[in-house]
Formats: structure tokens, C-alpha cells, sequence
């Protein structure tokens, strides 16, 4: 499957693939138009690892927080419909005053990402006559884990001295993309990237499973990636944002060597970097802060509360 973010980095934007020029645009909205926000999206809980890390680097924005619980998880769907789950996501974010969507989701990143900006943003920019945007966290994941960034030109070409190995961790949806084998060899050829699907982790996380549980669940993922590769990688990804609910498993699962690359962080240096380039987005100032589900609303497990430091509770969307 094709690289959904490839675009991005031929136009030297690591977040998006926008093609638009010259002056930046703040179309004048209509008066009953909400606040403007940041709209961050996933499946169900695993984006609020992703939005977390925005809160804490933006906190004056405005943010409005989607969980598509109705639909998750993602990982084992067919690609079209992680395609039209995802426009409605957007769309319904769009709707609640956001300018930007951060698809704080791997899968859908993955899968829908690119179609979605080429074949449907820039109709639905004419549409509700705003400057608007949907970005993805792959890119910038991957930009941390190589240390090569959009501005940084080619791959480095001559001796490979030592060969690098990098394992990621996500759903079979993103596993099957390529995606992470793809970016990566593009920026690096020292280092040789493993995806290794792991279905029904996000499923369970969602669901807050025991502790004990999820701990046998990624202790055989850790084991079956050393396995198939023959040795433990140097750097590893959580290439699902639920995973990152569960970090300390897989880092005790990991031996002390392998560096554990967040996403969460580099994506909110990816969107500050982001914002600095695009004075046109208005983030709000309220410190908004509204979470949507298309699930069942109410409060969310204890792993949830466990992870974000106090009980979180999602309002119908
Ligand atoms: N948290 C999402 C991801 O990063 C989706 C997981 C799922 O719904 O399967 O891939």
C-alpha cells in the first residue's frame, strides 16, 4: 500500500501536504461559527496520549477531543472504512470549531491521511469557506526516530558502518501499510524498520483491561518481534496511540538497551514547528477543553484515569 504521508515531505512539510501558496488565508467564518480549536481524533481512548502532550504544550488553545468508540478498534478494518470513519471523524471535528485535526491515530494516518487531504479537504475548505487542515502523526515519528527532518535533504549515501534495527509495535492495519518500512528507508538506510502487528491490544486497552493481562499480551509481542528478527531492536516505536497508555509494559517487556521513541512528544514538537509556519490557524485562547464520543459517553476506565492523572469523561458527540 501506497505511503499515505509521502507527499509531505516532497513539499517540505512534515505534518501536512497542503499545496497552497502565497498569502495566509483567515476566511472570515460565520457569526454563529463556534470558537476555533484543535481537533484531535482517534479510534477511542489511545489519541489522548497524543492530546495530552498537545494540552500540555498548548494551553491557552482551544481543544475538542473526538473518540470514535462506536467504530473501535480501527486496526482490523478494511481500508475503506477506516477511510469514511475517518472524513466523518474530521468532519464532525470540523463542525465543533476545529481548524486543525491532529489524527492522534496511526491507523487511520496510515490508511486515510493522504486520501483524504487530496481528494476531499480542499473541497470541503471551498465548501465551508475556512482555512482548515487535517495532519498526521507518522511523519513526525518517524522524523524522531531517524533524526532526519523535512528541511534535511536525501539519505546520507556511503558506508553503512552499523545497521540499526527499529521495531514498531501497531495495529495490522498499519503493519500491512508499510508505512513505518517505507518513511523510514527513505531517510535512513542504516536502520531497518520491523512492524510487528499486535491485534487486539488496542481492543483490550480500550476495554481497560487488568494490568496483569495486557502485561502477558505485550510480553508476547515484544517476544514474537525478537523472534522473527533474531534479537531484541535499538529503537523501538508505539506505532498505536493506545500503546502508549501501556509505555512501562513494553519498556519493562524491552530490554534496558532499546530506546522506546514517544510519539506523543513528537508530535507536538512536529505541530509547535507546524504553527510556527501557519499563522492562519486561530487555536483559541480559552482553554477549551471538550471530549466527544460516538460511543457511549460517560467516564472511561481506570487505566484511562491511572494514565491522564484523574477520571476522564466523554460527552455524546
Ligand atoms: N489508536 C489507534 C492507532 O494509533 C487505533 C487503534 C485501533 O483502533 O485499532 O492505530
Amino acid at each position: 500500500m501506497a505511503s499515505p504521508e509521502r507527499g509531505v515531505m516532497r513539499v517540505g512539510r512534515s505534518l501536512d501536504d497542503s499545496t497552497r501558496t502565497g498569502p495566509p488565508i483567515r476566511l472570515q467564518s460565520s457569526l454563529e461559527a463556534p470558537i476555533m480549536a484543535i481537533g484531535v481524533f482517534d479510534s477511542g481512548v489511545g489519541g489522548l496520549t497524543v492530546h495530552r502532550k498537545l494540552v500540555d504544550r498548548f494551553p491557552q488553545a482551544d481543544f475538542v477531543y473526538l473518540a470514535d468508540q462506536a467504530h473501535a478498534p480501527y486496526g482490523g478494518l478494511g481500508g475503506e472504512e477506516i477511510v469514511d470513519l475517518t472524513r466523518t471523524g474530521c468532519r464532525r471535528l470540523f463542525e465543533a470549531g476545529a481548524d486543525v485535526v491532529v489524527l492522534a491515530c496511526n491507523t487511520a494516518s496510515a490508511i486515510a491521511l493522504r486520501r483524504l487531504q487530496q481528494t476531499w479537504l480542499p473541497e470541503y475548505r471551498r465548501e465551508v469557506d475556512r482555512a482548515l487542515n487535517v495532519l498526521g502523526i507518522i511523519v513526525p515519528t518517524i522524523e524522531a526516530a531517524t533524526g532526519r527532518g523535512w528541511d534535511q535533504g536525501p539519505p546520507l549515501d556511503g558506508k553503512i558502518e552499523k545497521l540499526e534495527v527499529l521495531g514498531v509495535f501497531c495495529t495490522a492495519a498499519t503493519a500491512m501499510s508499510q508505512v513505518y518500512e517505507i518513511e523510514v528507508q527513505k531517510r535512513r538506510e542504516d536502520l531497518a524498520a520491523f512492524s510487528e502487528p499486535c491485534p487486539g491490544l488496542a481492543g483490550l486497552i480500550e476495554l481497560g483491561a487488568p494490568v496483569e493481562e495486557l502485561k502477558v499480551v505485550v510480553g508476547d509481542h515484544v517476544d514474537a518481534l525478537r523472534r522473527r528478527i533474531g534479537r531484541y531492536p535499538d529503537k523501538a516505536i508505539l506505532g498505536c496511540t493506545h500503546y502508549e497508555i501501556v509505555a512501562p509494559l513494553f519498556e519493562a517487556a524491552l530490554p534496558e538497551g532499546t530506546t522506546l521513541i514517544h510519539q506523543p512528544s513528537a508530535t507536538a514538537d512536529a505541530l509547535e514547528r507546524y504553527f510556527g509556519r501557519h499563522g492562519e490557524y486561530d487555536l483559541g485562547t480559552a482553554g477549551r477543553r471538550e471530549f466527544l464520543t460516538t460511543g457511549t459517553p460517560g467516564r472511561q476506565s481506570d487505566l484511562v484515569s491511572q494514565f491522564w492523572g484523574e477520571p476522564v469523561t466523554f460527552e455524546a458527540a
